[in-house]
């Protein structure tokens, strides 16, 4: 495999996982219950938006230099790093922020990998999208975990 099919290869991973989280965020907006509601509710909102426009910017970008992006529901889940769990739907409030900071965690390791990988290949336009991408999944991380009590550990989300 050459550096750019590579690169095609696995942007169009990061394509297909962040359409899974967007419909992840989607579920979690809808079935989220408890005193943190209002906050919640608007927050997964927050995050389904986000995913859509990355999934329409990193798409573009994959037919920019030549690819073609997953855009069916099928090709989404069976290349998606993420995996949906449709039977969690009475899942605590705090449960579904917990599981979004792992689909979080999962997607800025994902972009690391990818991160590298378009280094390698010289393709730094595609570098620095990913790296916008995940400045702004580390900060998502860091909301969350303050919102749980906790702190970010740097070797949680430098390489
Ligand atoms: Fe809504």
């Amino acid at each position: 495999m050459t550096s750019y099919e590579n690169v095609h290869e696995t942007l169009n991973g990061l394509i297909a996982t962040e359409a899974v989280f967007m419909f992840k965020m989607y579920h979690r907006h809808f079935y989220v219950k408890g005193s943190h509601f209002f906050t919640l509710h608007k927050q997964f909102e927050e995050l389904y938006e986000e995913a859509a426009e990355t999934y329409d910017e990193f798409s573009e970008r994959l037919l920019s230099i030549g690819g073609r992006p997953y855009s069916t529901m099928a090709q989404c889940l069976e290349h998606s790093t993420l995996e949906e769990h449709p039977q969690n739907k009475d899942v605590s409030d705090m449960d579904m922020v917990d599981g979004t900071v792992e689909d979080l965690r999962t997607i800025t390791d994902d972009l690391m990998k990818v991160i590298a990988i378009t280094g390698e290949a010289g393709d730094d336009t595609t570098q620095d999208m990913l790296i916008a991408k995940k400045h702004k999944v580390d900060k998502h991380i860091w909301m969350f975990e303050a919102f749980l009590g906790k702190i970010v550990r740097t070797e949680e989300t430098m390489p």
